[in-house]
């Protein structure tokens, strides 16, 4: 594999493009505006900028990886990839007619991954003509920084599939992690509930919001707390991760914190919006 396509630029995306960029592959990169494509670049650069500035890779290693990427918001820049990986909106419509349209676009041969943190790939694999060649990649925020991929495999992922993506995953220094197709996995299933305890701490005033995260990272040795956390991954990819959990299994210990709701109703989502349960502004 030396050619691969990624699509969605967001904070996941961009950490995609940057870790197979490092890791010598070919990367072209979709969104659906202009702005979208520069703000990815952007974001890649600016990490391989701090590189640069703590030694890690000299400046000219970072421009041979710039030179590795090429982005356009014309999806036909994907079509001779040898993998595809999707990381655009968390929405099963959308997902579909993405992956369809890639279907018709791509090489037989062509995988096409989905970053998906919850939804069915078996669903997704099912609006294409290659189900064997459609499987889960979830990777983690901050890409560059997190060591795992959980691999999901569909009902109708082929084995040759899965090899092929936990080769590729090794290729790029990350430790691969079979997971079946189940609603947040591993991670998110035991994360996002901890991170929608935490808010419920917080409405209820057992304590404030440094004082919720410092008893987490002192108490049980986490890098960071479950608001700061929140704050990191996004509230509103939080929420939509409970709402998945709690209509999945039926279970009100899944069920949203009504101040986890609200929160995303204020827009104020965490670092990407520059407000949450920190100011970031
Ligand atoms: N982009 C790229 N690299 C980053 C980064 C970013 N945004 N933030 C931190 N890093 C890298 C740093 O460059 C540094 O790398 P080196 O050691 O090679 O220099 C390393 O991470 C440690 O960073 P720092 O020393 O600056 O800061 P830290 O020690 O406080 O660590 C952290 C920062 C890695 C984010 C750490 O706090 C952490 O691990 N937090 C928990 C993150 C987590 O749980 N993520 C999972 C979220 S769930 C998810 O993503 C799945 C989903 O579907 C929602």
């Amino acid at each position: 594999m030396k050619k691969v396509g990624v699509l969605g630029t967001g904070t996941m995306g961009a950490g995609i493009i940057q870790v197979l960029a490092q890791n010598g592959y070919e990367v072209v990169l979709r969104a659906r505006r202009q702005t979208s494509v520069d703000n990815g670049l952007a974001t890649v650069t600016k990490n391989l900028d701090k590189m640069v500035k703590k030694e890690k890779i000299t400046a000219a290693d970072k421009d041979e990886i710039l030179s590795r990427v090429h982005g356009s918001t014309d999806i036909s820049i994907v079509k001779d990839a040898d993998l595809i990986i999707e990381a655009a909106t968390e929405n099963m419509e959308a997902k579909k007619a993405l992956f369809q349209e890639l279907d018709e676009l791509c090489k037989p041969d062509t995988i096409i991954a989905t970053n998906t943190s919850a939804l069915s790939i078996t669903e997704i694999a099912a609006a294409t003509n290659r189900p064997d060649k459609i499987i889960g990649m979830h990777f983690f925020n901050p890409v560059p920084a997190m060591k795992l991929v959980e691999i999901v495999k569909g009902l109708t992922t082929s084995e040759e599939t899965r090899e092929t993506i936990i080769e590729l995953t090794k290729s790029l220094k990350k430790t691969p992690v079979d997971v079946a197709e189940a609603p947040g996995f591993v991670v998110n299933r035991i994360l996002i509930p901890m991170v929608n305890e935490g808010i419920g701490i917080l409405a209820d005033g057992v304590a404030d919001v440094e004082g919720i995260d410092t008893a987490m990272q002192l108490g049980a040795n986490h890098p960071m707390g479950p608001l700061a956390l929140g704050d990191l991954i996004g509230l509103d990819v939080c929420l939509a991760i409970m709402e998945t959990l709690y209509s999945e299994f039926g279970d009100t210990k899944y069920r949203p914190h009504p101040l986890l709701r609200k929160m995303v109703r204020a827009n104020k989502l965490g670092r990407k919006t520059g407000i949450g349960f920190y100011d970031y502004s």
